[in-house]
């Protein structure tokens, strides 16, 4: 199976922790986008969700299959999250925000009753950090806040190159007309101690930590599809 298969095989198998009209936060990334396809075709058959998506992107593509939205403001509380991931540590703590999206994926699921992560068994790590984590910062005093964030994790022994994302000739820029920058940790032991203290940063809008949120993964390799709770 390649890897595009793999996805389809978790988001298959997460939807059907979907119920008829539950409201749904969903999700964004490749594997999200393969879960809004099944989820699109369920709705033409007569299947009811009120969607709440993580992106303009996750948005453009729900509308196009029919899957009706709201805004989060308009169902502030939701039944059940759907969304991939870019790392999945034995705790279910998560790095997320490959795709750029955090901000929103974290507000998002964090409203949720529930998230259900979805994805190929390469994403399943021992310890977050191999992935660069994607930390949302504001345009301004970008400098200041690249130095503050290389403090902060130096206290936690953490050092590594914060890249600015770019996208085209510039930056790249969130839904929010914000910054990423992604740091290159290698590993991250103590993922709640960064998370706290890269919150207290003031430029940083948000990070790809999400910590306590997940409460379930679905992760598909060529051996089959297998169901993960948090350890802890
Ligand atoms: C989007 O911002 C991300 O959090 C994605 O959910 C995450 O990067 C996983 O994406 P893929 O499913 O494309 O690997």
């Amino acid at each position: 199976m390649d890897a595009r298969q793999l996805k389809i095989k978790a988001a298959e198998t997460a939807l059907e922790y979907v119920e008829d009209g539950m409201r749904l936060g969903i999700g964004t990334g490749s594997t999200a986008r393969e879960f809004i396809a099944l989820l699109g075709e369920k709705v033409a058959n007569g299947f009811n969700v009120i969607g709440v998506p993580t992106s303009e992107a996750t948005a453009r593509q729900c509308l196009e299959l029919g899957i009706e939205l709201k805004s989060l403001d308009e169902s502030p509380e939701l039944d059940l999250t759907i969304d991939g991931a870019d790392e999945i540590d034995p705790s279910l703590n998560l790095i997320k925000g490959g795709g750029g999206a955090l901000l929103r994926e974290k507000i998002v699921a964090s409203a949720s009753k529930a998230m259900i992560v979805i994805a190929d068994e390469t994403k399943v790590v021992d310890q977050l950090g191999a992935f660069p984590l994607p930390i949302e910062v504001m345009p301004f005093g970008l400098a200041a806040t690249r130095i503050a964030i290389e403090k902060a994790a130096s206290r936690l022994d953490l050092s590594g190159s914060l890249d600015l994302r770019r996208s085209g000739d510039g930056p790249f820029m969130t839904d929010g007309g914000h910054y990423i920058l992604d740091a290159s940790f290698g590993r991250i032991p103590d993922a709640e101690a960064l998370s706290v203290a890269l919150n207290i940063i003031p430029g940083v809008v948000e990070h790809g930590l999400f910590i306590d949120i997940a409460t379930l993964a679905v992760v598909a390799s060529g051996g089959g599809v297998r169901t993960l709770k948090a350890t802890e």
